[in-house]
């Protein structure tokens, strides 16, 4: 999960069992893409799960948004496990050296805890909803699997758990985001740059 240790590697190791990793230049396309997504998604539905604690009760506009912040919050959950998954094949490439050790250990705990919190999110998510028997449908087209049976008290701690935890997606966020741009404007270096699309272009020639 961590970045630590990742630039062993190097691109395109011959052994097919070897995890292959980003070298020295950028995240890779699929990489890139996958964050970028999340973060699109992750705007929407902390948005959409706001809303819908306005809306009022027994409405059909927080009946909508429910909905579809559900079917959102679960496309991250599934784009997170992806994410995982190809993390584990294609390590990320590694920080630049010259940044402290500290500054080194915050990013590695942020992005651990970044991926901890946009799978456990969802997952808490769907077990409030599940428990309290009403899974609904994803994007309106097929039932989402209730996978649990009902139960009143697992449903309110995980509604707890979730609301409480919307505050831990923010100051991660906001750490994150700070981070990056610490590197872009402050340390102008490449970091940030990393996860942009030039970068891309210029390690994979398209
Ligand atoms: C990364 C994924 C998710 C994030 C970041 C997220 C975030 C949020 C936020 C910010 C709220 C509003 C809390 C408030 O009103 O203060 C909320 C409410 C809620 N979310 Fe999520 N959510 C996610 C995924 C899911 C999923 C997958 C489900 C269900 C399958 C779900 C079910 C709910 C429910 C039932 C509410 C309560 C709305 C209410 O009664 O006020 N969420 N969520």
């Amino acid at each position: 999960m961590d970045d630590a240790g990742d630039g062993a590697g190097a691109c395109g190791a011959t052994n097919s069992a070897a995890p292959v990793t980003a070298g020295a230049g950028g995240y890779s396309p699929v990489a890139q893409a996958l964050h970028w997504l999340v973060v699109g998604l992750a705007i929407m539905v902390v948005s959409l799960g706001l809303a819908a604690g306005s809306a009022p009760h027994n409405s059909a506009t927080r009946a909508d948004l429910l909905l579809v912040h559900r079917s959102v919050g679960l496309t991250i959950l599934l784009l997170m496990v992806l994410r995982v998954l190809w993390r584990w094949r294609h390590p990320p490439p590694p920080l630049p050296p010259s940044l402290a050790r500290v500054e080194a250990a915050l990013a590695h705990l942020t992005h651990l805890g970044l991926y901890l919190i946009f799978i456990l999110m969802p997952l808490a998510g769907y077990l409030a909803s599940a428990a309290a028997g009403h899974t609904g449908t994803f994007f309106g087209v097929f039932e989402i699997p209730r996978l649990v049976p009902v139960n009143e008290r697992l449903s309110q701690w995980a509604i707890a758990l979730h609301l409480v935890g919307q505050y831990v997606v923010y100051l991660l966020v906001a750490l994150h985001v700070a981070g990056a741009l610490y590197h872009a404007v402050i340390r102008r270096d490449e970091v940030l740059g990393r996860m942009l699309w030039h970068h891309r272009s210029a390690r994979f020639g398209s």
